[in-house]
């Protein structure tokens, strides 16, 4: 059985989804709110807060009761600004709650945490990360994330990093991908980075690898998780328009010079990401941003 903890956000949703349609395993999802998730039959909810340790031991409490569980952990402070605001906020759910939770949680037979290209920092001329390579953050988000993943993987547990990552949303809140959308369904443009790029993945793609990848055995401590593309926003805007049949002339390229999106923290202009270990082992010769891996 699966217990995914941080259930009910974009990336949560998308998991639960794959779970359902690529295995006959049941579900524990926790929310921190269980007033706005989506109920399935095979799927639990409980509430759980990570900076609750009452909760986080009832949780772990009820797990310990199911047979082989798999931890998919997705709870996190990751705003990049707010991160940078408030750090001490940001390092207890990030690093310190994480912590606690994986030295309790000794009986899952596996567990893995969702991480980010933000770990690798900046790409240079081009050149795609791999597993194996130093991690230089430029922010405090990528620096939880660096410090998380040590976590796991000094305690013998499994670190998976995504790309930026974008679908329509499949719950309460709207995404990225639902706010293009309406701007240009309502005639507004919408301006878009075409100069810094990143290995961009569907959310429904980024679910469906990485439970391939939890249903096999032996996988290495950290995988990549992303597309073969290197993909501008505005190049993933064009192809949202033409996915839901919009004029694209209302995607207005931009420079990463021209700031827009009023970003306070540094971000790396181009991270990329080298997913031929992700290739190898699921034996797949093509993963594209929104269709069928192949
Ligand atoms: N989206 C991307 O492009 C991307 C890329 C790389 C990595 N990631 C990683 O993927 C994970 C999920 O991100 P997402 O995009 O799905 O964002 P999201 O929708 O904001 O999901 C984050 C989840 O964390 C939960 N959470 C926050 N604080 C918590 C706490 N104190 N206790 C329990 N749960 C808490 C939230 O629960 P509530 O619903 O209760 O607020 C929410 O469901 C994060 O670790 C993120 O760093 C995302």
């Amino acid at each position: 059985m699966y217990a995914v903890v941080g259930a009910n956000g974009y990336l949560g949703s998308y998991v639960i989804k794959a779970i359902l349609g690529l295995t006959n395993q049941n579900v524990i999802a926790t929310a921190r709110d269980l007033s706005r998730v989506n109920p399935d039959n095979r799927v639990e909810w409980v509430a759980c807060d990570v900076q609750d340790d009452a909760s986080v031991d009832a949780l772990l409490e009820k797990l310990k009761r199911e047979e082989r569980v798999k931890i998919v952990y997705l709870a996190a402070y990751h705003n990049p600004d707010n991160v940078e605001k408030n750090k001490e906020l940001a390092w207890d759910i990030n690093v310190t709650c994480l912590s606690k939770f994986l030295n309790k949680a000794t009986f899952a037979e596996k567990i893995y945490y969702a991480s980010t290209d933000s770990v690798y920092g900046e790409s240079v001329n081009g050149y795609r990360f791999k597993e194996s390579d130093p991690l230089t953050p430029v922010n405090f988000y990528g620096h939880n994330k660096g410090a998380a993943e040590a976590l796991l993987i000094h305690r013998g547990r499994n670190v998976v990093r995504f790309p930026f990552l974008i679908s329509p949303s499949i719950i309460y809140k709207p995404h990225f991908y639902d706010v293009i959308v309406e701007n240009i369904r309502s005639g507004k443009p919408f301006e878009m980075f075409a100069d810094s790029y990143r290995s961009s993945l569907s959310f429904e793609n980024a679910g469906k690898l990485w439970i391939n990848l939890m249903e096999r055995e032996n996988i290495p401590q950290i995988v990549n998780i992303c597309g073969d593309r290197d993909l501008s926003k505005y190049d993933v805007g064009l192809m949202i328009a033409d996915r839901e049949g919009v004029s694209e002339d209302l995607i207005i390229p931009i420079s990463v010079s021209q700031p827009k999106e009023n970003f306070e923290t540094r971000r790396a202009a181009s991270t990329l990401m080298d997913n031929t270990l992700l290739k190898t082992i699921l034996g797949l010769r093509e993963i594209d941003i929104f269709s069928e891996p192949r």
